[in-house]
């Protein structure tokens, strides 16, 4: 989705709180071409951390006296019946699947009022924020995400309106996106928590995805393309949650 943003011209910062950014950021960086007007910047930073999450937002924003937007995408998982899961193991999800998107909302919320930017936000949540994925036992991280929906509407309602010092006009929507190769997914079959002939058969499509399929719908959530959306879940999930 970043790539897709610095084709049309963004200038896209990653963060992360992987010391070295992930080979994909290196291979989409290096694909830029030299003349383009567009570019790809990391960030180390753990999007629980709230100070620091700040410091890094504010400073993307003071450098062209804007923001435009924020996809906000970092996210844990964890496969562990209800009936086990521990304290801390809630409390861990929760703070960066839930807690982190807040924060990072917030952050980028705060300059685009400060430098009066209409921005726009695309939160990722997942199909599974809407349905019990067949056979996956991920409890809280499926909660987690159905908060990342409630999340998108209650600040959609806050931030939708321009206030009379020009700022507001922000527009908050939520992608829940279907099952993607990813190397959280790998993990999850390495590891057999999920069966991946199951997860095909999920689909009306009968496959996966990949990252690629979401490219153009990173960049319609937020550009004008979708000028009227706001407080919408946009399901691109090959038609998983439609039986
Ligand atoms: N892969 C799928 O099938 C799928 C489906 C639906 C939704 N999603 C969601 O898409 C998003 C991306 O998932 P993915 O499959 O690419 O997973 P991934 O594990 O491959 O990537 C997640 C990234 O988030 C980063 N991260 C985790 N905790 C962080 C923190 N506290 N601060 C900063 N960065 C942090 C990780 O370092 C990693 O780079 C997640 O929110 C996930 O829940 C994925």
């Amino acid at each position: 989705m970043a790539e897709g943003l610095v084709e049309a011209g963004g200038m896209v910062h990653c963060l992360d709180r992987l010391t070295e950014p992930d080979k994909a950021f290196t291979a989409a960086k290096e694909r830029i071409p030299k003349d383009s007007e567009g570019g790809l910047r990391y960030h180390q930073v753990d999007v629980t951390q709230d100070k620091e999450l700040e410091k890094v937002i504010a400073g993307i924003a003071d450098e062209r006296q804007r923001l435009d937007g924020l996809i906000a995408a970092a996210g844990i998982q964890q496969c562990t019946p209800a009936l086990d899961y521990k304290v801390d193991d809630i409390a861990r999800m929760l703070a960066t699947n839930y807690t982190g998107v807040f924060l990072s909302a917030r952050a980028c919320a705060r300059q685009m009022y400060k430098y009066k930017i209409q921005g726009s936000m695309c939160l990722v949540a997942s199909m599974s924020g809407t349905i019990a994925n067949r056979g996956f036992v991920a409890p809280v991280y499926n909660s987690s995400k159905a908060a990342v929906l409630q999340l998108t509407r209650c600040l959609a309602m806050e931030w939708g309106r321009v206030d009379e010092d020009g700022g507001g006009g922000i527009r908050v929507n939520s992608l829940s996106p279907g099952h993607i190769m990813t190397p959280m997914v790998e993990e999850n079959f390495q590891r057999g928590e999920a069966d991946r002939d199951e997860w095909e058969n999920n689909s009306m499509l009968g496959r996966l995805s990949t990252p690629e399929e979401y490219k153009a719908v990173g960049l319609f959530l937020l550009s004008r393309a979708s000028s009227y959306m706001t407080g919408h879940d946009l399901k691109v999930d090959g038609g998983t949650t439609a039986w």
